[in-house]
C-alpha cells in the first residue's frame, strides 16, 4: 500500500525544491494619497496584504518574508506568526525590495516566489498553478501574464516572433508599439534563487523612475542563457493591482462578489448581490435570506433561517437562528435565536437580546440584557439595564441612566408591565410582576407585584367647552 501511494505522487511533489515566498509591501503608495501604508488599506474589512499572505501560506513554503519600509511597524503588526519581516531601508524599486527580502534568505537554496502586496485577489489556486507551471517548465524564472482588454499602466510583455518572452517593459518606458501590447506583467513570479541573486546585483536605475526594477531581471536572466517561462492567466480580475482608490474600489467590488457568491453556494439566499456587503470571515447559516442593502461587517455571524434586511447594518454582531433584523443597525451585540429587531432599531455594544426577545421600531438599546421573550416594541431607550423574562416595556419608555456625571444601572424583573411613557431614573430596581402607570417617573425601587404611579390624579372640569363659547359671545369687541 505504501508503495502504491508513492507511485501516485506526481513528479512535482517528489522533486519539488524548497520554496520561499517574498512579498513586496514597502512601496509608498503615493497614488493612494494616504497616511496609511497602501497594503493596509482594506478589502472587504481586511488589509489587502493579508490576502496575499494567505495566498503565500497556501503553497506551504518553507519561509515567508514580507518586505516593508523602515517606518512601517503597523504592517509588521498584522503579520501572522511564521511570517518574517525584512526592511527595505530606501524605496529604490521592486528589484531592490526583492534584494532586501532575500537578506534573511541568504542561505536558502531553492525557488523564491515573489508576490506583490498590492495584488490582493490572487488566491490559492492561482499561486499553485503558477508554481506548477514553473516546476514543469524547469525554468530559472516564471512570470505571470494576462491579456487585458484595457492594459492601462501595467508593465508590458515583449515577445519575439516565436512567442518567447524577451523582456518586460514598464509603461512609462515603453514605445508606442510596446504600449499597444495587451499582455501585461501581473507581478507574480517564481525564480530559482541561485539565478535571481546575481541578476539582482546587475540591475540599473536607467529608467524613467530612476528605480531598480525587478522586471529587468527577466532580460538579464535570458542574456545569461537561462530559461524564462510564462504562466498566462485568463482571469483578468484576479490580476488587478491597487495603486489608487479607484482601483481599490474595483478590487473591493470583485472580492465582495466572490464572498457573496460563496454564501449563496453555501445555501444563503441573497436577494440583491449588487447591494449586499459582506466582509471577509463573515458567516451566515443556510436558508437565511439577505435582503437588499444589507451590510454584514467585521466579525459578524448570522445563523440559519434568518431574515436580514432590507437595509440592515451589522458590525461585529452575533445573530442566532430564525431571527429577523429589518432596516436596523447592530454593533457588537448578540441577538438570540427567534428574536425580532426593527424596523429602525439601533442595538449597540454589549447588548444581549435573549432568545425570542423583540426590539421594535425606533428603539435604542445599549449595554443591556433583554431576557427571554421580553419585548421593547416601540420608541424606547434602554441603557445599562438588565431586563428579565416575559417583560413588556411599553411605548416611549426611557431608562434615564446618566445624571450628567455617571452612568447608572437599572434592573427590571420578570413579567413586568411598564406603562407607556415611563421614565425609569437609574439606579433603580423594578421587581418581578410589577406594573408602572403610564406617564410615571420612577425614581424609587418598585417591590415585586406592586403598581407604581407617580402622576397627578386626573381632574375633569365639567361644561368647560360650552362655557368658553358663551364667554366669547358676550365679550365686548376689542
Ligand atoms: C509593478 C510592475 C509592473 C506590473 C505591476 C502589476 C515593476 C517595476 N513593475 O508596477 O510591471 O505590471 O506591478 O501590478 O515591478 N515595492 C516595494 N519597494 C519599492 C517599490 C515597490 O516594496 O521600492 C512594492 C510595493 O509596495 C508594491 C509592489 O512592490 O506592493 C509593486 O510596486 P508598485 O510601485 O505598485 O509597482 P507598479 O508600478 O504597480
Ligand atoms: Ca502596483
Amino acid at each position: 500500500d505504501v508503495i502504491l501511494e508513492v507511485d501516485q505522487m506526481s513528479a512535482t511533489d517528489t522533486q519539488r525544491p524548497p520554496l520561499a515566498v517574498v512579498i513586496l509591501a514597502a512601496g509608498l503608495g503615493t497614488r493612494m494619497k494616504s497616511d496609511v501604508p497602501k497594503v493596509l488599506h482594506e478589502v472587504c474589512g481586511r488589509p489587502m496584504l493579508s490576502y496575499v499572505v494567505d495566498a503565500a501560506l497556501s503553497v506551504s513554503p518553507e519561509r515567508v518574508v514580507v518586505v516593508t519600509g523602515p517606518d512601517q511597524e503597523a504592517i509588521a503588526d498584522i503579520l501572522p506568526v511564521g511570517c518574517e519581516r525584512a526592511v527595505q531601508q530606501e524605496r529604490r524599486g521592486t528589484g531592490d525590495a526583492v534584494r532586501a527580502g532575500l537578506e534573511p534568505l541568504e542561505r536558502f537554496r531553492g525557488d523564491v516566489m515573489v508576490l506583490y502586496g498590492d495584488v490582493p485577489l490572487v488566491d490559492a489556486g492561482f499561486v499553485a498553478a503558477l508554481h506548477r507551471r514553473h516546476l514543469e517548465a524547469e525554468a530559472a524564472a516564471t512570470l505571470t501574464t494576462s491579456e487585458l482588454a484595457d492594459p492601462e499602466h501595467y508593465g508590458r510583455i515583449v515577445r519575439d516572433d516565436d512567442g518567447g518572452v524577451v523582456r518586460i517593459v514598464e509603461y512609462r518606458d515603453a514605445t508606442p508599439q510596446e504600449r499597444a501590447v495587451h499582455e501585461i506583467n501581473v507581478g507574480l513570479y517564481v525564480f530559482r534563487a541561485d539565478a535571481l541573486r546575481p541578476a539582482l546585483g546587475r540591475l540599473t536605475s536607467d529608467n524613467d523612475q530612476g528605480e531598480l526594477y525587478l522586471t529587468d531581471a527577466v532580460h538579464l536572466l535570458l542574456a545569461d542563457g537561462h530559461t524564462v517561462a510564462s504562466f498566462r492567466s485568463d482571469d483578468e480580475e484576479m490580476c488587478r493591482g491597487v495603486n489608487s482608490r479607484v482601483e481599490l474600489a474595483a478590487v473591493n467590488a470583485a472580492m465582495r462578489r466572490r464572498l457573496v457568491e460563496r454564501l449563496m453556494l453555501a445555501g444563503v439566499t441573497v436577494e440583491d448581490p449588487a447591494t449586499t456587503y459582506v466582509d471577509y470571515g463573515v458567516e451566515v447559516g443556510r436558508d437565511t435570506v439577505l435582503r437588499a442593502g444589507t451590510h454584514l461587517l467585521g466579525r459578524t455571524t448570522v445563523g440559519a433561517a434568518c431574515e436580514v434586511g432590507p437595509h440592515s447594518f451589522l458590525r461585529d454582531a452575533f445573530v442566532g437562528d430564525r431571527a429577523r433584523v429589518v432596516s436596523s443597525h447592530l454593533h457588537e451585540c448578540v441577538v438570540g435565536s427567534g428574536c425580532s429587531v426593527g424596523p429602525f432599531a439601533h442595538i449597540r455594544r454589549n447588548t444581549v437580546l435573549a432568545e425570542g426577545a423583540r426590539a421594535g421600531t425606533f428603539v435604542e438599546i445599549k449595554n443591556s440584557r433583554i431576557g427571554e421573550r421580553s419585548r421593547v416594541p416601540h420608541l424606547s431607550y434602554v441603557g445599562d439595564a438588565v431586563v428579565g423574562q416575559d417583560t413588556n416595556i411599553a411605548a416611549g419608555n426611557i431608562t434615564a441612566n446618566y445624571d450628567g456625571y455617571e452612568k447608572h444601572a437599572t434592573t427590571i424583573g420578570d413579567r413586568v408591565r411598564t406603562g407607556s411613557d415611563t421614565v425609569i431614573v437609574a439606579p433603580v430596581n423594578l421587581g418581578d410582576d410589577c406594573v408602572t402607570a403610564a406617564g410615571s417617573v420612577i425614581t424609587r425601587d418598585v417591590p415585586p407585584g406592586a403598581l407604581a404611579v407617580t402622576r397627578e390624579e386626573q381632574k375633569n372640569v365639567e361644561g368647560y367647552a360650552a362655557r368658553r363659547v358663551a364667554e366669547r359671545r358676550t365679550a365686548p369687541p376689542s
